[in-house]
């Protein structure tokens, strides 16, 4: 039998911190679900003392998942700690996640708190955290950085005050992985109580070695991981989960570990997340990146058409890529398009929503006749990321574009229920079109980054629109797909400017 290798997600919490990734709570509602669906242990769903936002967004998360555990982090001062109680007491299992810097730059300079004083307030924290949970979750940050005497002392005093998962951060990206197995190794070998908890690691891929750091430390004997979707996180980003759960998976000679994961949930998880922070995974990313299963070279593809193990170590479909599959058509009823939505595991959370997202179905299909899952998921996130009661509402949109000539535009627009029309140019038509709408708003928010995927294959594929853009300190991405890329991008950017327009929106009854 193998051990049990517990796989914590902090995709919402460590990768919501990377610049322009920060998701709204319906996002993060969209993203927790995804992960629980994919089986992930603990879901580390936000930090909640940051802000009222994300406070709430913890909270809900924790009322709706059941299958994963659902975790805040938390400083190591009382209020974090009270609020990430709070957050997470809806869970059907919650964990508090508090953490206190170790090394001497921290402790000196952040901090200005002595060794003594940075092991009592460990130990405080703790205790306050046991008040709320039995799964309390301690981490030095910078551990990397720290003398292991002192990582001992901290630790064992961590584990006698009640922690149950003692988690070693690479907070800086700074080791190798023959370093960091010796020292995981060494801990364990050497904090008392350490046979009572779960070691856990979590490394920054500043040196590109997160992934390579955290699997020398599950060698060593970490039993948890935490990693983020894509790779995604503070910087240069956290350990990406695909590769350490494929990794795990694919080496089993080598692992002495499983994981509880369903694989095939991976690319779905990836695809998800890239399409809400506008962060695109590059195409030779593995497990994820859109060339990882492709063979270019001749040698290759008749090798793997004679025996696909010639040059696949895993199956696509085991993580996820399927052939485009066609799904529904014009003809297809409510029952067969809510059925299918289910099979996707999408919830809608009312009929009005069934019903709008019904709708644009059937204008979707009138356009294009082979609707694919992905086209499905694309229409729903368009649901849900532009509910009703939007402040801004794409009416109408015409562009002209003709070779030799300025290309220009023209926008109506529902500004909260009046309707306004307005022109504009630029060098190509979507300028043209953000021209015309800015002609309307006058956001003076400062476009930080315009990209568009095409959904599915073919020409008639709908293109998805990711605009980020920052205003006021504040950075907000809004996402658009139509087989109209002019029409994509006029949606993407009224979503984002209703992001920027209703910072705190919360749900009427503060529930999901
Ligand atoms: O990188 C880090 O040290 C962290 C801690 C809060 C675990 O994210
Ligand atoms: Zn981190």
């Amino acid at each position: 039998m193998k051990d049990h290798l517990v796989i914590f997600d902090t995709t919402l919490r460590d990768g919501e911190q990377s610049p322009g990734a920060s998701m709204t709570k319906e996002e993060k509602l969209r993203v927790a679900r995804q992960l629980e669906r994919m089986r992930v242990d603990v879901i580390e769903a936000g930090f909640a003392a940051a802000s009222p936002g994300d406070f709430d967004a913890i909270r809900s998360i924790a009322r709706i998942i059941k299958g994963s555990t659902v975790c805040s982090l938390a400083r190591s001062n009382e209020n974090d700690i009270r609020r990430a109680g709070e957050a997470i007491t809806p869970a059907a299992r919650g964990r508090i996640h508090t953490f206190i810097a170790t090394s001497p730059i921290h402790m000196e300079k952040k901090l200005r708190m002595t060794p003594d004083q940075v092991v009592e307030a460990a130990v405080r924290a703790v205790h306050w955290a046991r008040e709320y949970t039995d799964d309390v979750e301690f981490s030095a940050e910078d551990a990397v950085r720290s003398e292991v005497d002192f990582l001992c002392r901290v630790f064992a005093a961590a584990i006698e005050a009640g922690a149950t998962t003692i988690n070693v951060p690479d907070t800086v990206g700074y080791s190798v992985p023959s370093v960091w197995g010796d020292l995981i190794r060494i801990l364990i070998e050497r904090v008392p109580g350490a046979d009572r908890v779960v070691w856990s690691t979590h490394c920054h891929n500043d040196l590109g070695m997160a992934v390579a750091n955290s699997l020398s430390a599950v060698l060593a004997g970490a039993r948890q991981v935490e990693c983020t979707i894509n790779g995604l996180g503070e910087r240069a980003g956290n350990a990406s989960l695909e590769e350490v759960v494929m990794a795990v998976r694919t080496r089993g000679d080598i692992f002495p570990v499983q994981t509880g994961i369903d694989t095939t949930q991976i690319v779905p998880a990836s695809k998800l997340v890239s399409q809400i922070t506008g962060y695109p995974v590059q195409p030779n990313k593995a497990v994820v990146g859109a060339n990882a299963f492709a063979h270019e070279s001749g040698i290759h593809q008749d090798g793997v058409l004679k025996h696909r193990e010639t040059y696949e170590i895993m199956r696509a479909e085991d993580v996820g890529w399927a052939q485009n599959k066609l799904v529904l058509g014009k003809h297809s009823g409510r029952n067969a398009f809510k059925s299918r939505l289910s099979a996707l595991g999408v919830v809608l959370e009312s009929e009005e929503a069934l019903n709008a997202a019904f709708a644009r179905f059937k204008e979707l299909a009138d356009k294009k006749h082979e609707i694919f899952d992905e086209d499905l998921q694309a229409l729903v996130s368009d649901e849900e990321v532009a509910p009703a009661g939007e402040y801004y509402k794409l009416v109408y949109s015409r562009v002209c574009s003709e070779t030799g000539e300025t290309p220009a535009a023209d926008v109506t627009l529902m500004v909260d229920g009046t309707e306004r029309k307005a022109s504009g140019m630029g060098s190509g038509p979507v300028d043209a079109t953000f021209t015309a709408i800015e002609s309307i708003v006058a956001s003076g928010a400062q476009l930080l980054l315009y990209s568009v995927n095409a959904i599915t294959t073919g020409t008639d594929a709908q293109g998805e629109v990711t605009v980020r853009l920052a205003k006021g300190g504040r950075i907000v991405n809004g996402n658009g797909a139509d087989t109209d890329i002019v029409i994509a991008s006029a949606k993407a950017y009224l979503n984002a400017l209703n992001k920027l327009q209703f910072p705190d929106r919360v749900d009427p009854q503060g529930d999901v």
